[in-house]
């Protein structure tokens, strides 16, 4: 990739979708040189280079690379490979995809080619390209690429104000597996939730409206105290009376909703003993009672 003389290498994008679009309007919008942008459709490509001055929309994705150091591949993960396999790279470049679970090595004919390749994934919820854009500053993009591309896209996520990681390679879909637990299955939490308060005649509006404000104090306090301190309720505490009414209620409810409850506390009972709101002893006679509810 060049960036002689402090030249900012010209930036391309070859997809236009949530993510394309949400981290070329940050680039630009700190300074970089996003320059052109392809999709399936003109019509992708052209939303996003419309928010960019000097950024044009074009129909082929290979005129993208030819006028681009810098290629962002940010088309769904199951095209990145016939993608990078589909288009002429030079060994002046360098290419990136998006992707947490996919390997750097689906870039592989691009590496063979001599261009540079490398993974840049944004731990960031790309639901809307405006909403993601907003909360692009503060979050954390990881990097996997060799010197000299490494500290170029480290330079390129700070630039997006953002922090950055480094992943060693062949770790990715071990990552990408983690940071679901601070993404979607939170949502699928939360439907959980929904679905208990259902029954009793709360709808689904009411109860995300209260238990956001909920979600929100519990990342709060993360954020203020760490895992085991910030951990709070029946768990941090050892109450087993109220393990106990819980396990009876949900039993009512059936299987399913018992054993995810089950598996959650379970894992919870470390970061209490961490806290030092109880000893092993008592650890242990709430994980008898679980383990008990588990096999019911
Ligand atoms: N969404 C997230 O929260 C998120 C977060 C981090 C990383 N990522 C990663 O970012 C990448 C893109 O995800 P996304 O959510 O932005 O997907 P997306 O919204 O579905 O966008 C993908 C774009 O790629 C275009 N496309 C599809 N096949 C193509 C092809 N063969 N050639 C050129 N363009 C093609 C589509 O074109 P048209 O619009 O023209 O039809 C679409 O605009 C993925 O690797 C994903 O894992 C996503």
């Amino acid at each position: 990739m060049q960036q002689q003389n402090n030249i900012l290498p010209r930036i391309g994008f070859v997809g236009s979708g949530r993510v394309g679009k949400g981290l070329a309007w940050g680039m630009a919008r700190s300074g970089q040189r996003v320059l052109a942008a392809a999709s399936r459709s003109l019509a992708s490509a052209e939303q996003l280079a419309a928010r960019i001055a000097g950024c044009r929309a074009l129909a082929s994705a290979q005129d993208v690379v030819d006028c681009s150091d810098l290629v962002f591949v940010t088309v769904p993960d199951d095209a990145i490979a016939a993608v990078a396999a589909s288009l002429k790279w030079r060994e002046d470049m360098a290419v990136i995809h998006c992707s947490g679970a996919t390997e750097v090595a689906a870039l592989s004919p691009a590496a063979a080619a001599g261009a540079k390749v490398g993974g840049f994934h944004p731990l960031q919820l790309f639901a809307d390209p405006e909403v993601a854009l907003a909360g692009l500053p503060g979050c954390t993009i990881t990097i996997e690429a060799e010197a000299p591309l490494l500290p170029q896209l480290e330079q390129l996520a700070q630039s997006l104000r953002c922090r950055t990681l480094r992943l060693p390679a062949g770790c990715r879909a071990r990552y990408h597996a983690a940071a679901h637990y601070a993404a979607g299955f939170v949502i699928t939490l939360l439907n959980e939730a929904a679905g208990l308060w259902q029954s009793f005649g709360v709808d689904r509006e009411d109860t995300i409206r209260a238990l956001l404000p909920l979600l929100r104090g519990t990342a709060a306090s993360v954020e203020r105290s760490g895992l085991a301190q910030g951990l709070a309720g029946t768990y941090s505490r050892g109450d087993i009376g109220t393990l106990e009414k819980h396990l009876a209620e949900l039993a009512r409810i059936g299987p399913d909703a018992l054993h995810l409850y089950c598996e959650l506390a379970l894992r919870s009972i470390p970061l209490g003993l961490e806290r030092g709101g109880y000893d092993e002893h008592h650890a242990e006679a709430m994980r008898e009672r679980l383990r008990r509810a588990l096999q019911s």
